[in-house]
């Protein structure tokens, strides 16, 4: 389906035909714009941003590319066209026809998940707004902010599921959604990690590996929703977001790239020798992943949870790429590993339906631990002994059953006293924010990079490294 540009807000589902959606809308937008230039990127309002926006809803060409200054990209609706004949493809309700409107019983379930949804989008563009001050190139700098307006985009696509769908409660969530802030004291984000700060690029390429990547996996189970319009939703959302996977992907990459050729150059791998010569050490990376992907595992929720039971069961929300499941009942156990209290383990099995967060979290840890194993090709071939790895899911958990249990990082669980002495072993300290602080100098010279990251491979859209990406007036 085409999409209409002609409209104020652009869309490929007949808003036109629906004054009164249409209007409520309207009235939504002017607040979205005052929300982005309050607690969007922080002082590039005037600057021209080499962006590609969605000109199609199909999975071909549905980008076009061009500067255009941030306030004025036109964030609009776009849904995935419809699959014809489309079946519920799991729980209770399996090969029942999809719903095109929200069921009476799971309006409230199904409000609940796409607020909760809808509320990490704004977050994260909150989380990083101060970063364009720090880039370390015009390149890094564009692609921030191509991160930055799809979230935006991506909370239009909830805001109006809430519009069209769920009448006047849904027209106050969607306030809601611009009067929560990230890290406020009174009026935080939904969700733990979206109020985490991401004060520096390494923690934005962290964000964009790893919470970006929970943001996919959550899509990819919505977009198995019998509720058609989420699905169609989702679906158009996952194209967008595989730029967010890349982003994070590469900058880490290039992140370690440096660092072993500084290694290689100054003939040491002691951190404060790599650290002094201006890259980032191994060590402090792995510090940033246990941090990051601790508390991304947490937004996967509790290992044993009736509410995923029940949204699997109705048909309100599936497991990532559902179809690669040969059960779609979600019948059997499964066997989960939990804290017996006295700092050991049990082994216990569940229902599979009570795991479904489970199930989702693992295919996660799984997506995550291909990057890692790249790094570690790369650092194995720079002849380096060091290896990446993620930590256990037991590690640092702020959810579910190891909320408090303090383990290593290969999940061994230990007393207080030795995770006090040993925590910034394992996680960033203020010394370890404050080195990576000082390295953020701001590049702004087309084709230069800052000296912690390497440049990429190749630019955005067959442009070269070169391309002035950002105008900054
Ligand atoms: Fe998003
Ligand atoms: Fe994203």
């Amino acid at each position: 389906m085409a999409i209409d540009y002609y409209e104020r807000i652009p869309n490929n589902v007949g808003l036109a035909d629906n004054r009164a959606l249409q209007r409520a809308l309207e009235q939504w937008q002017p607040r979205f714009l005052d929300w982005w230039r309050e607690m969007g990127p922080s002082s590039f309002g005037g600057a021209d941003v080499y962006l590609r926006t969605a000109t199609t809803a199909d999975e071909n060409g549905w980008a076009s590319y061009g500067h255009v200054a941030m306030p004025e990209y036109r964030w609009g609706i776009f849904l995935a066209d419809p699959v014809p004949d489309r079946r519920i493809g799991f729980g209770d309700a399996i090969d029942e026809p999809v719903w095109q409107q929200v069921p009476g019983e799971h309006r409230s379930s199904l409000r609940r998940l796409i607020v909760t949804q809808g509320d990490t989008e704004p977050a994260s563009v909150e989380q990083q707004r101060r970063l364009g001050l720090t880039c370390p190139s015009l390149y890094d700098l564009r692609n921030l902010f191509q991160v930055n307006v799809e979230e935006g985009r991506h909370l239009w696509a909830m805001v109006y599921l809430l519009h069209a769908y769920f009448g006047r409660d849904g027209r106050e969530e969607a306030e809601e959604l611009l009067t929560r802030h990230s890290g406020d004291q009174d009026r935080p984000r939904i969700l733990g990690t979206f109020n985490e700060p991401i004060e520096d690029w390494l923690s934005f390429f962290m964000f964009t590996y790893f919470t970006d990547r929970d943001g996919r996996f959550q899509l990819k189970s919505l977009a198995e929703s019998a509720f058609d319009p989420l699905s169609r939703s989702c679906r158009f959302m996952l194209a967008e977001e595989a730029f967010h996977m890349f982003t994070g992907a590469s900058g880490i990459t290039r992140i370690i790239k440096r660092t072993l050729k500084v290694m290689s150059e100054i003939a040491t791998d002691d951190p404060a020798a790599v650290r002094n010569a201006g890259a980032i050490d191994l060590q402090t990376l792995q510090r940033y992943i246990n941090f990051w992907f601790s508390s991304s595992v947490d937004l996967f929720g509790a290992e044993i949870s009736s509410n995923a039971a029940s949204y699997f069961a109705t048909g309100l929300k599936g497991r990532p790429d559902e179809a690669r499941f040969s059960d779609h009942l979600g019948a059997g156990r499964l066997p989960i590993e939990l804290p017996d209290g006295k700092g050991g383990v049990i082994p216990e099995e569940v229902p599979t339906r009570s795991a479904m967060n489970e199930v989702s979290r693992l295919a996660y840890v799984k997506d995550c631990d291909i990057g890692v194993q790249r790094w570690n090709r790369l650092i194995r071939d720079a002849g380096q002994d060091f290896r990446l790895v993620l930590p256990s899911l037991r590690f640092h958990r702020s959810v579910g059953a190891w909320t408090g249990i303090h383990t290593t990082p290969d999940g061994k669980p230990i007393i207080a006293e030795e995770w006090s002495a040993r925590r910034y072993d394992w996680l960033p300290s203020e010394e370890d924010r404050a080195f990576v602080a000082s390295l953020m100098q701001r590049v702004t010279e087309p084709g230069k990079f800052a000296g912690w990251i390497a440049p990429p491979d190749g630019g955005i859209n067959n442009l070269g490294l070169a391309y002035e990406y950002v105008h900054l007036n």
